[in-house]
């Protein structure tokens, strides 16, 4: 009996997408490169249809055509190998399948590359850590829909559900999915930076203790704020370490690692003109995280304000509504970034599913997207979800929340950097006459490089010295 699909790369994503599969009646080959990961495997079996094979090629010969095979193997030449072994071995029409966190741009490489070989390309964002990739991850497939829909079937049976919804929901040609997981994972960077800056106003300005802030973050989890980011918050900071029975995340470094995807998103967004300031500040945050030495003797030498004369002037709900605000914010340009781009490529992103799919299995997934969702439903070619009317509403209200947060960070010397960067995009975007025209006269007095004038078309230069 042959096999209904394969999957390469055996680590804990492969694995549990492995297991999710065989749960849902498919029969399942896997294949490592090495013997120990499939042996991991091996171990935890209880009768799953699940078949590992040592040689590459007995692997594909268990498969039935057109083949399905995933790659669930680390993003960078290790793709680029397993294709490269997988080529001979294939007949035309088989489907290879990138699971891993590849660079949109590799991926239309790659596809462009199998093309000429007749072999089918599908760059596909998959998110949700262990847990999701084990009961139903979200799942954003891209490359050509007529072979998308010959996989579909196995995606959507072990993708995340929300109500009768499937959270896999086919993205657009080419690199578009792992265009969209990527951007999914600059805003899971700003999502967990705003969540890390209240939790620093709750305990530094406001000076609650851990447990406080857990009840917090579990009483907004029953809110507005309700998603998996707040309520692995909550469970974080109840957590005690059983070395020295204090809270855990007191003797955690403040060291921020990161794999590359907030970097690329960020990188797409400057290259392409995109205004992403919350994003990058979470990302720059992870990088000035990583200067530790630095700042632990910068703190000897550099003096802020005396915290001790400040008087808060905060509510815990200024600081819920902040957080809420800075969500909005770091959402609105992730979805703008959608937005922009889908429209540069041509690639028609579905951005009302797109929220959809968010809502299930994957690390972002908030009850807020259901709102955002809606927006996008009825308005698919707003540019900004600032100006939708919800957004604009709620945002009239709770910036007073942001800037109570901001004012308080810059008055007592705590940074903020998102939290700060969200109220300044937020006051740039409904700035309709700005300084840009400061900066236009700049430049043409030192360069000569002309300005458009508010009054009439056309490039004009002055001669500023007469
Ligand atoms: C997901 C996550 C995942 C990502 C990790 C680590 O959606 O399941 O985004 O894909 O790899 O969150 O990312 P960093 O190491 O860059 O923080």
């Amino acid at each position: 009996m042959l096999n209904t699909i394969g999957i390469i790369g055996l680590g804990v994503m492969g694995s549990n997408i492995a297991l999710n599969l065989a749960s849902k009646q498919e029969r399942v080959a896997v294949y490592n490169y090495t013997r120990d990961l499939t042996d991991r495997l091996v171990q935890q079996l209880n009768g799953e249809a699940i078949y590992p094979y040592d040689e590459l090629q007995d692997f594909v010969q268990s498969i039935q055509k057109p083949r399905k095979i995933l790659l669930m193997v680390t993003a960078g030449q290790p793709v680029d190998s397993v294709i490269d072994s997988l080529i001979p071995l294939l007949d035309k029409g088989d489907i290879i399948m990138d699971g891993g966190n590849s660079h949109y741009k590799d991926t239309e490489r790659r596809y462009e590359k199998l093309k000429t070989n007749a072999i089918s390309y599908l760059g596909i964002g998959i998110s949700g850590g262990e847990a999701g990739a084990l009961k139903g991850p979200a799942i954003m497939p891209g490359g050509d829909q007529e072979v998308y829909e010959k996989v579909a079937p196995s995606l959507k049976k072990i993708a995340a559900r929300v109500g009768d919804d499937s959270c896999c929901v086919y993205i657009g040609p080419k690199g578009a999915g792992h265009f969209v997981k990527m951007v999914h994972n600059g805003i899971e960077y700003a999502d967990m930076q705003l969540i890390a800056e209240a939790y620093t106003c709750l305990r530094e300005t406001l000076h609650l203790s851990i447990d406080e802030i857990a009840h917090i973050f579990e009483t907004w989890n029953e809110g507005e704020l309700k998603s998996y980011l707040i309520e692995i918050t909550a469970h974080i900071l109840r957590k005690k370490d059983e070395r020295t029975g204090q809270p855990l995340i007191d003797v955690i470094l403040d060291q921020t690692g990161q794999k590359g995807t907030g970097k690329w998103t960020t990188i797409q967004a400057i290259h392409h003109g995109i205004p992403s300031s919350i994003i990058t500040g979470a990302l720059f945050a992870r990088y000035l995280s990583s200067l530790k030495t630095e700042r632990v003797f910068a703190e000897t030498i550099l003096v802020g304000p005396n915290r001790k004369v400040q008087q808060p002037n905060l509510l815990i709900d200024d600081v819920r509504q902040a957080l809420y605000m800075g969500k909005v914010c770091a959402y609105a340009q992730g979805f703008a970034q959608y937005h922009m781009t889908s429209k540069l490529y041509g690639w028609d992103l579905p951005l009302k599913d797109i929220a959809l799919i968010f809502r299930g299995g994957c690390i972002i997934r908030a009850e807020f997207l259901n709102t955002i969702s809606d927006v996008l439903q009825d308005q698919p070619e707003l540019p900004n979800l600032l100006i939708a009317p919800y957004f604009a509403e709620k945002l009239k209200e709770y910036q007073t929340g942001l800037r109570k947060v901001v004012c308080n960070g810059i008055n007592t010397g705590v940074s903020l950097p998102c939290l700060s960067t969200s109220l300044s995009y937020y006051d740039s975007y409904r700035t309709g006459r700005s300084n840009a025209n400061l900066l236009q006269a700049q430049r043409d007095y030192f360069g000569s490089h002309t300005y458009g004038r508010t009054d009439m078309e056309g490039h004009f230069h002055t001669n500023w010295q007469q």
